[in-house]
Protein backbone atom coordinates (compact mmCIF):
# COMPACT_ATOMS: atom_id res chain seq x y z
CA UNK A 1 0.00 0.00 0.00
CA UNK A 2 1.36 3.47 -0.78
CA UNK A 3 1.63 6.07 1.62
CA UNK A 4 1.00 10.18 0.61
CA UNK A 5 2.04 12.69 2.85
CA UNK A 6 0.06 15.63 2.31
CA UNK A 7 1.81 18.75 4.33
CA UNK A 8 -0.74 21.78 5.52
CA UNK A 9 -3.53 19.02 4.49
CA UNK A 10 -5.47 20.50 7.56
CA UNK A 11 -6.14 23.70 5.34
CA UNK A 12 -8.35 24.54 2.30
CA UNK A 13 -6.79 23.20 -0.45
CA UNK A 14 -5.02 20.59 1.69
CA UNK A 15 -8.37 19.33 3.31
CA UNK A 16 -10.14 19.07 -0.03
CA UNK A 17 -7.46 17.52 -1.86
CA UNK A 18 -7.19 14.96 1.44
CA UNK A 19 -11.33 14.04 0.00
CA UNK A 20 -10.17 13.85 -3.37
CA UNK A 21 -8.03 11.30 -2.45
CA UNK A 22 -10.19 9.22 -0.76
CA UNK A 23 -12.47 8.62 -3.72
CA UNK A 24 -9.23 8.82 -6.93
CA UNK A 25 -6.95 6.95 -5.12
CA UNK A 26 -8.64 3.97 -3.22
CA UNK A 27 -5.49 1.88 -2.29
CA UNK A 28 -3.41 4.23 -0.45
CA UNK A 29 -2.50 5.43 3.25
CA UNK A 30 -2.84 9.12 3.62
CA UNK A 31 -1.06 11.28 5.80
CA UNK A 32 -1.80 14.62 7.11
CA UNK A 33 1.50 16.51 8.59
CA UNK A 34 0.12 20.23 9.53
CA UNK A 35 0.73 22.95 12.58
CA UNK A 36 -2.29 23.51 12.80
CA UNK A 37 -2.05 27.29 12.59
CA UNK A 38 -4.73 29.82 12.72
CA UNK A 39 -5.56 28.77 8.87
CA UNK A 40 -5.44 24.89 10.14
CA UNK A 41 -8.45 22.55 11.75
CA UNK A 42 -8.78 19.10 12.52
CA UNK A 43 -12.54 20.09 11.84
CA UNK A 44 -12.19 20.08 8.30
CA UNK A 45 -10.95 16.42 7.80
CA UNK A 46 -13.13 15.03 10.58
CA UNK A 47 -15.19 13.04 7.85
CA UNK A 48 -11.84 11.69 6.21
CA UNK A 49 -10.44 10.80 9.39
CA UNK A 50 -13.91 8.59 10.25
CA UNK A 51 -12.78 6.70 7.04
CA UNK A 52 -9.78 4.98 8.93
CA UNK A 53 -7.82 5.85 5.84
CA UNK A 54 -5.97 9.07 7.00
CA UNK A 55 -3.81 9.73 9.73
CA UNK A 56 -3.23 13.07 11.42
CA UNK A 57 0.52 14.13 12.51
CA UNK A 58 0.34 17.56 14.26
CA UNK A 59 3.82 19.73 13.17
CA UNK A 60 6.13 21.70 11.57
CA UNK A 61 7.90 21.43 8.29
CA UNK A 62 10.62 23.63 9.17
CA UNK A 63 11.61 21.51 11.83
CA UNK A 64 14.12 19.12 10.66
CA UNK A 65 13.58 16.73 13.10
CA UNK A 66 10.23 16.37 13.39
CA UNK A 67 10.05 16.09 9.50
CA UNK A 68 13.21 13.41 9.62
CA UNK A 69 10.58 11.53 12.07
CA UNK A 70 7.85 11.45 9.47
CA UNK A 71 10.11 10.00 6.48
CA UNK A 72 11.20 7.25 8.65
CA UNK A 73 8.26 6.28 10.10
CA UNK A 74 5.27 6.66 7.20
CA UNK A 75 8.25 5.82 4.56
CA UNK A 76 6.33 7.64 1.75
CA UNK A 77 6.15 7.16 -2.07
CA UNK A 78 4.40 10.81 -2.54
CA UNK A 79 4.85 14.00 -1.07
CA UNK A 80 2.35 16.72 -1.41
CA UNK A 81 3.15 20.20 -0.25
CA UNK A 82 0.87 22.25 0.50
CA UNK A 83 1.65 23.79 3.92
CA UNK A 84 2.22 27.63 3.70
CA UNK A 85 1.54 30.68 5.36
CA UNK A 86 -0.99 31.60 2.70
CA UNK A 87 -2.61 35.47 2.72
CA UNK A 88 -1.06 38.46 1.31
CA UNK A 89 -2.79 40.54 3.78
CA UNK A 90 -0.73 39.16 6.76
CA UNK A 91 2.52 38.66 4.88
CA UNK A 92 2.41 42.60 4.78
CA UNK A 93 1.77 43.01 8.60
CA UNK A 94 4.14 39.96 9.60
CA UNK A 95 6.59 38.65 6.92
CA UNK A 96 8.60 36.68 9.50
CA UNK A 97 6.61 33.42 9.41
CA UNK A 98 5.81 33.42 5.44
CA UNK A 99 10.07 33.10 5.14
CA UNK A 100 10.01 30.20 8.21
CA UNK A 101 7.82 28.61 6.88
CA UNK A 102 7.65 28.73 3.12
CA UNK A 103 11.28 29.11 2.71
CA UNK A 104 12.96 27.46 5.61
CA UNK A 105 10.12 24.70 5.74
CA UNK A 106 10.10 24.10 1.72
CA UNK A 107 13.92 23.44 2.37
CA UNK A 108 13.86 21.25 5.14
CA UNK A 109 12.02 19.38 3.34
CA UNK A 110 13.66 18.94 0.51
CA UNK A 111 16.88 18.15 2.29
CA UNK A 112 15.01 15.19 4.06
CA UNK A 113 13.53 14.23 0.78
CA UNK A 114 16.57 13.75 -0.49
CA UNK A 115 18.44 11.84 2.06
CA UNK A 116 15.19 9.53 2.30
CA UNK A 117 15.33 9.21 -1.43
CA UNK A 118 18.95 8.62 -2.02
CA UNK A 119 18.14 6.07 0.53
CA UNK A 120 15.38 4.21 -1.49
CA UNK A 121 15.98 0.83 -3.86
CA UNK A 122 14.44 -0.42 -7.38
CA UNK A 123 10.47 0.53 -8.10
CA UNK A 124 10.34 2.74 -4.91
CA UNK A 125 13.30 4.98 -6.21
CA UNK A 126 12.18 5.56 -9.36
CA UNK A 127 8.61 6.26 -8.51
CA UNK A 128 8.92 8.36 -5.59
CA UNK A 129 7.86 11.87 -6.39
CA UNK A 130 8.27 15.42 -4.47
CA UNK A 131 5.49 17.84 -5.25
CA UNK A 132 5.39 21.40 -4.91
CA UNK A 133 2.55 23.52 -4.76
CA UNK A 134 2.60 26.95 -5.72
CA UNK A 135 1.04 30.14 -6.97
CA UNK A 136 0.63 32.16 -9.89
CA UNK A 137 1.57 34.78 -7.55
CA UNK A 138 5.08 34.39 -8.53
CA UNK A 139 5.37 35.70 -11.33
CA UNK A 140 3.89 39.35 -10.23
CA UNK A 141 1.58 41.74 -11.86
CA UNK A 142 -0.10 41.97 -15.69
CA UNK A 143 -1.25 45.11 -17.59
CA UNK A 144 -4.35 44.60 -19.72
CA UNK A 145 -3.33 42.13 -21.41
CA UNK A 146 -1.54 38.28 -21.72
CA UNK A 147 -1.41 35.86 -19.18
CA UNK A 148 1.61 33.83 -17.22
CA UNK A 149 3.09 30.93 -19.16
CA UNK A 150 5.52 28.25 -17.84
CA UNK A 151 8.81 30.80 -19.25
CA UNK A 152 7.35 33.56 -17.73
CA UNK A 153 10.27 35.40 -14.72
CA UNK A 154 9.29 35.60 -11.71
CA UNK A 155 8.83 39.26 -10.22
CA UNK A 156 6.68 38.57 -7.02
CA UNK A 157 5.54 41.72 -4.91
CA UNK A 158 4.59 40.84 -1.71
CA UNK A 159 6.52 38.93 1.50
CA UNK A 160 3.78 36.52 0.57
CA UNK A 161 5.04 35.86 -3.28
CA UNK A 162 8.27 36.43 -2.63
CA UNK A 163 8.70 33.31 -0.35
CA UNK A 164 6.52 31.43 -2.53
CA UNK A 165 8.77 32.35 -5.27
CA UNK A 166 12.30 31.41 -2.78
CA UNK A 167 10.72 28.20 -2.29
CA UNK A 168 9.91 27.31 -6.21
CA UNK A 169 13.54 27.81 -6.66
CA UNK A 170 14.75 25.76 -4.33
CA UNK A 171 12.54 22.89 -5.33
CA UNK A 172 14.19 23.53 -8.95
CA UNK A 173 17.43 23.35 -7.65
CA UNK A 174 17.16 20.57 -6.18
CA UNK A 175 15.75 18.85 -9.11
CA UNK A 176 18.87 20.55 -11.11
CA UNK A 177 21.74 19.79 -8.91
CA UNK A 178 20.85 16.33 -6.91
CA UNK A 179 18.22 15.09 -9.55
CA UNK A 180 15.43 14.89 -7.02
CA UNK A 181 12.18 13.88 -8.77
CA UNK A 182 10.49 17.00 -8.20
CA UNK A 183 7.14 18.30 -9.97
CA UNK A 184 5.98 22.14 -9.25
CA UNK A 185 2.51 23.46 -10.02
CA UNK A 186 1.51 27.39 -10.27
CA UNK A 187 -1.56 28.01 -9.69
CA UNK A 188 -4.20 31.04 -9.82
CA UNK A 189 -7.05 31.39 -7.49
CA UNK A 190 -8.69 28.78 -5.54
CA UNK A 191 -12.34 28.79 -3.77
CA UNK A 192 -14.70 26.42 -2.80
CA UNK A 193 -15.56 24.51 0.58
CA UNK A 194 -13.25 24.94 3.96
CA UNK A 195 -11.56 28.19 2.92
CA UNK A 196 -10.88 30.44 5.97
CA UNK A 197 -12.89 33.41 5.92
CA UNK A 198 -9.85 35.62 5.73
CA UNK A 199 -9.98 35.22 1.53
CA UNK A 200 -12.17 37.63 -0.71
CA UNK A 201 -14.85 34.92 -1.46
CA UNK A 202 -15.78 33.36 2.16
CA UNK A 203 -15.29 37.00 3.84
CA UNK A 204 -17.98 38.67 1.68
CA UNK A 205 -20.12 35.81 1.89
CA UNK A 206 -20.50 35.67 5.90
CA UNK A 207 -20.15 39.44 6.05
CA UNK A 208 -23.43 39.72 3.35
CA UNK A 209 -25.09 36.90 5.57
CA UNK A 210 -24.36 39.35 8.92
CA UNK A 211 -25.35 42.01 7.31
CA UNK A 212 -21.87 44.03 7.41
CA UNK A 213 -20.15 45.96 4.87
CA UNK A 214 -18.73 44.07 1.96
CA UNK A 215 -14.94 45.57 2.09
CA UNK A 216 -13.51 45.86 -1.78
CA UNK A 217 -9.84 46.94 -1.98
CA UNK A 218 -9.37 50.02 -4.20
CA UNK A 219 -11.72 50.30 -6.94
CA UNK A 220 -12.57 46.70 -6.93
CA UNK A 221 -10.98 46.29 -11.13
CA UNK A 222 -8.27 44.12 -9.76
CA UNK A 223 -8.70 40.37 -12.23
CA UNK A 224 -8.18 37.35 -10.42
CA UNK A 225 -8.28 33.61 -12.80
CA UNK A 226 -10.56 31.86 -10.42
CA UNK A 227 -10.61 28.15 -10.45
CA UNK A 228 -12.94 25.70 -8.02
CA UNK A 229 -10.80 23.75 -5.86
CA UNK A 230 -11.61 20.50 -7.00
CA UNK A 231 -10.26 21.16 -10.18
CA UNK A 232 -6.96 21.85 -8.94
CA UNK A 233 -6.76 18.48 -6.99
CA UNK A 234 -7.46 17.30 -10.23
CA UNK A 235 -4.35 19.24 -11.75
CA UNK A 236 -2.25 18.15 -8.87
CA UNK A 237 -2.79 14.48 -9.03
CA UNK A 238 -2.65 14.62 -12.79
CA UNK A 239 1.02 16.31 -12.30
CA UNK A 240 2.31 13.62 -9.81
CA UNK A 241 0.74 10.73 -11.46
CA UNK A 242 1.74 11.93 -14.99
CA UNK A 243 3.74 14.85 -15.08
CA UNK A 244 7.31 14.23 -15.54
CA UNK A 245 9.85 15.00 -12.79
CA UNK A 246 11.83 18.51 -13.10
CA UNK A 247 8.76 19.88 -15.09
CA UNK A 248 6.18 22.69 -13.48
CA UNK A 249 2.99 23.11 -14.82
CA UNK A 250 0.57 26.35 -14.69
CA UNK A 251 -2.98 25.58 -13.45
CA UNK A 252 -5.80 28.14 -13.70
CA UNK A 253 -9.40 28.41 -14.89
CA UNK A 254 -9.41 31.02 -17.60
CA UNK A 255 -12.01 32.41 -15.30
CA UNK A 256 -10.94 36.35 -15.32
CA UNK A 257 -12.66 38.44 -13.20
CA UNK A 258 -12.54 42.16 -11.67
CA UNK A 259 -13.16 42.04 -7.58
CA UNK A 260 -16.39 43.21 -8.39
CA UNK A 261 -17.50 40.85 -10.69
CA UNK A 262 -16.88 38.01 -7.96
CA UNK A 263 -19.10 40.04 -5.33
CA UNK A 264 -21.41 40.69 -7.89
CA UNK A 265 -22.53 37.14 -8.19
CA UNK A 266 -21.64 35.73 -4.86
CA UNK A 267 -24.34 38.31 -3.92
CA UNK A 268 -26.57 37.05 -6.98
CA UNK A 269 -26.37 33.56 -5.91
CA UNK A 270 -26.74 34.31 -2.26
CA UNK A 271 -30.15 36.32 -3.23
CA UNK A 272 -31.11 32.75 -4.85
CA UNK A 273 -30.43 30.85 -2.18
CA UNK A 274 -31.39 32.79 0.97
CA UNK A 275 -33.16 36.66 -0.49
CA UNK A 276 -32.25 39.64 1.65
CA UNK A 277 -35.55 40.22 2.05
CA UNK A 278 -36.01 36.87 3.96
CA UNK A 279 -32.59 37.73 6.15
CA UNK A 280 -33.35 39.57 9.72
CA UNK A 281 -29.34 40.86 9.43
CA UNK A 282 -31.01 42.68 6.25
CA UNK A 283 -34.35 43.63 6.66
CA UNK A 284 -33.06 45.71 9.74
CA UNK A 285 -31.09 48.00 7.30
CA UNK A 286 -34.31 48.32 5.32
CA UNK A 287 -32.07 46.32 3.06
CA UNK A 288 -33.58 44.19 0.02
CA UNK A 289 -30.04 43.17 -1.91
CA UNK A 290 -26.50 41.74 -0.76
CA UNK A 291 -24.97 43.85 -3.32
CA UNK A 292 -25.65 47.33 -1.38
CA UNK A 293 -23.59 46.32 1.40
CA UNK A 294 -20.76 46.61 -0.79
CA UNK A 295 -18.12 49.18 0.45
CA UNK A 296 -14.67 50.83 -1.50
CA UNK A 297 -11.77 50.71 1.60
CA UNK A 298 -8.24 51.77 1.29
CA UNK A 299 -6.33 49.78 -1.07
CA UNK A 300 -4.27 46.99 -0.18
CA UNK A 301 -0.03 47.69 -0.55
CA UNK A 302 1.44 46.56 -3.06
CA UNK A 303 -2.04 45.12 -4.74
CA UNK A 304 -1.22 43.41 -7.77
CA UNK A 305 -3.47 44.30 -10.71
CA UNK A 306 -4.24 41.67 -12.45
CA UNK A 307 -3.45 37.70 -12.93
CA UNK A 308 -4.29 35.09 -15.79
CA UNK A 309 -2.88 31.61 -16.10
CA UNK A 310 -1.95 30.17 -19.67
CA UNK A 311 -3.06 26.66 -18.75
CA UNK A 312 -2.22 25.20 -22.01
CA UNK A 313 0.71 22.48 -21.43
CA UNK A 314 -1.10 21.03 -18.51
CA UNK A 315 -4.40 20.90 -20.84
CA UNK A 316 -1.81 19.36 -23.73
CA UNK A 317 0.20 17.04 -21.96
CA UNK A 318 -1.53 15.79 -18.65
CA UNK A 319 -5.44 16.00 -19.98
CA UNK A 320 -6.24 18.33 -17.76
CA UNK A 321 -9.39 20.65 -17.82
CA UNK A 322 -11.45 21.91 -15.55
CA UNK A 323 -14.89 20.63 -15.03
CA UNK A 324 -16.51 23.70 -13.35
CA UNK A 325 -17.18 27.18 -14.92
CA UNK A 326 -17.60 30.16 -12.62
CA UNK A 327 -21.12 30.07 -12.03
CA UNK A 328 -21.45 25.92 -10.96
CA UNK A 329 -18.70 26.39 -8.70
CA UNK A 330 -19.97 30.09 -6.80
CA UNK A 331 -23.06 28.21 -6.94
CA UNK A 332 -21.59 25.21 -5.08
CA UNK A 333 -19.84 27.54 -2.50
CA UNK A 334 -22.43 29.40 -1.70
CA UNK A 335 -24.35 26.43 -0.99
CA UNK A 336 -21.66 25.49 1.11
CA UNK A 337 -20.46 27.60 3.10
CA UNK A 338 -25.19 28.38 4.15
CA UNK A 339 -24.63 24.41 5.00
CA UNK A 340 -21.93 25.09 7.15
CA UNK A 341 -21.82 28.44 9.32
CA UNK A 342 -21.21 25.90 12.43
CA UNK A 343 -17.72 25.08 11.14
CA UNK A 344 -17.24 29.16 9.80
CA UNK A 345 -17.66 29.91 13.83
CA UNK A 346 -15.78 27.58 14.73
CA UNK A 347 -12.81 28.44 12.92
CA UNK A 348 -12.57 32.01 13.53
CA UNK A 349 -13.59 31.35 17.62
CA UNK A 350 -10.83 33.38 19.73
CA UNK A 351 -8.44 33.36 16.32
CA UNK A 352 -9.89 35.97 13.93
CA UNK A 353 -13.19 38.36 13.78
CA UNK A 354 -12.95 39.43 10.14
CA UNK A 355 -11.17 42.78 10.96
CA UNK A 356 -9.03 44.40 8.19
CA UNK A 357 -5.55 42.71 7.89
CA UNK A 358 -2.43 44.24 6.05
CA UNK A 359 -2.56 48.24 5.95
CA UNK A 360 0.81 49.58 6.87
CA UNK A 361 0.93 51.31 10.46
CA UNK A 362 2.59 55.02 10.20
P1 LIG B 1 -4.22 27.64 3.95
O1 LIG B 1 -3.63 28.83 4.62
O2 LIG B 1 -5.70 27.45 3.94
O3 LIG B 1 -3.59 26.30 4.61
C1 LIG B 1 -2.24 26.18 4.94
C2 LIG B 1 -2.09 24.97 5.85
O4 LIG B 1 -0.69 24.82 6.13
C3 LIG B 1 -2.81 25.12 7.20
O5 LIG B 1 -3.48 23.93 7.52
C4 LIG B 1 -1.66 25.38 8.19
O6 LIG B 1 -1.94 24.91 9.49
C5 LIG B 1 -0.53 24.59 7.54
N1 LIG B 1 0.80 25.10 7.93
C6 LIG B 1 1.21 26.39 7.99
N2 LIG B 1 2.50 26.44 8.41
C7 LIG B 1 2.91 25.15 8.57
C8 LIG B 1 4.13 24.55 8.97
N3 LIG B 1 5.20 25.29 9.30
N4 LIG B 1 4.20 23.21 9.03
C9 LIG B 1 3.13 22.44 8.73
N5 LIG B 1 1.93 22.96 8.37
C10 LIG B 1 1.82 24.29 8.28
O7 LIG B 1 -3.62 27.64 2.49
P2 LIG B 1 -4.28 27.16 1.11
O8 LIG B 1 -5.06 28.26 0.53
O9 LIG B 1 -4.91 25.83 1.32
O10 LIG B 1 -2.96 26.99 0.22
C11 LIG B 1 -2.25 25.75 0.20
C12 LIG B 1 -1.05 25.90 -0.72
O11 LIG B 1 -1.49 26.24 -2.02
C13 LIG B 1 -0.09 27.02 -0.30
O12 LIG B 1 1.21 26.58 -0.53
C14 LIG B 1 -0.44 28.18 -1.22
O13 LIG B 1 0.68 28.99 -1.44
C15 LIG B 1 -0.85 27.43 -2.47
N6 LIG B 1 -1.83 28.11 -3.34
C16 LIG B 1 -2.98 28.62 -2.83
C17 LIG B 1 -3.91 29.19 -3.68
C18 LIG B 1 -5.22 29.74 -3.17
O14 LIG B 1 -5.94 30.38 -3.93
N7 LIG B 1 -5.59 29.52 -1.93
C19 LIG B 1 -3.64 29.27 -5.06
C20 LIG B 1 -2.44 28.75 -5.53
C21 LIG B 1 -1.54 28.16 -4.67
O1 LIG C 1 -3.33 33.79 -7.02
C1 LIG C 1 -3.19 32.76 -6.09
C2 LIG C 1 -3.25 33.33 -4.69
O2 LIG C 1 -4.62 33.67 -4.46
C3 LIG C 1 -2.74 32.38 -3.63
O3 LIG C 1 -1.38 32.15 -3.84
C4 LIG C 1 -2.96 32.96 -2.22
O4 LIG C 1 -2.58 32.02 -1.24
C5 LIG C 1 -4.44 33.28 -2.07
O5 LIG C 1 -4.66 33.88 -0.81
C6 LIG C 1 -4.90 34.21 -3.18
O6 LIG C 1 -4.28 35.52 -3.06
P1 LIG C 1 -5.11 36.88 -3.31
O7 LIG C 1 -4.41 37.97 -2.64
O8 LIG C 1 -5.45 37.02 -4.75
O9 LIG C 1 -6.47 36.46 -2.53
P2 LIG C 1 -7.44 37.28 -1.53
O10 LIG C 1 -8.66 36.43 -1.32
O11 LIG C 1 -6.73 37.79 -0.35
O12 LIG C 1 -7.86 38.53 -2.44
C7 LIG C 1 -8.45 38.35 -3.71
C8 LIG C 1 -8.66 39.75 -4.29
O13 LIG C 1 -9.68 40.41 -3.54
C9 LIG C 1 -7.43 40.65 -4.22
O14 LIG C 1 -7.39 41.47 -5.36
C10 LIG C 1 -7.68 41.50 -2.96
C11 LIG C 1 -9.18 41.63 -2.95
N1 LIG C 1 -9.84 41.73 -1.61
C12 LIG C 1 -9.51 40.81 -0.67
C13 LIG C 1 -10.10 40.85 0.57
C14 LIG C 1 -9.75 39.84 1.63
C15 LIG C 1 -10.77 42.72 -1.38
O15 LIG C 1 -11.07 43.55 -2.27
N2 LIG C 1 -11.37 42.77 -0.15
C16 LIG C 1 -11.06 41.88 0.85
O16 LIG C 1 -11.62 41.99 1.96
Amino acid sequence: MKTIVVTGGAGFIGSNFVYYLLSHSTSSRIVVFDKLTYAGNQRSLQEAIETGRVHFVQGDIADSRQVHALYHRFKPAYIFNFAAESHVDRSIEGPEAFVRTNVEGTFQLLQESRRYWMGLKGRARVDFRFLHVSTDEVYGSLGKTGSFSETTPYAPNSPYSATKAGADHLVRAYHETYGLPVVLTNCSNNYGPYQFPEKLIPLMILNALEGKPLPVYGDGKNVRDWLYVEDHCEALWKAMTKGSPGERYNVGGSNEKTNLEVVGTLCRQLQRAYPAGQNPALLEKGLKDYGKLVVFVKDRPGHDRRYAIDASKIRRELGWIPHHSFDTGMEATVKWYLGHLDWCRRVQEGNYGRQRLGLLKK
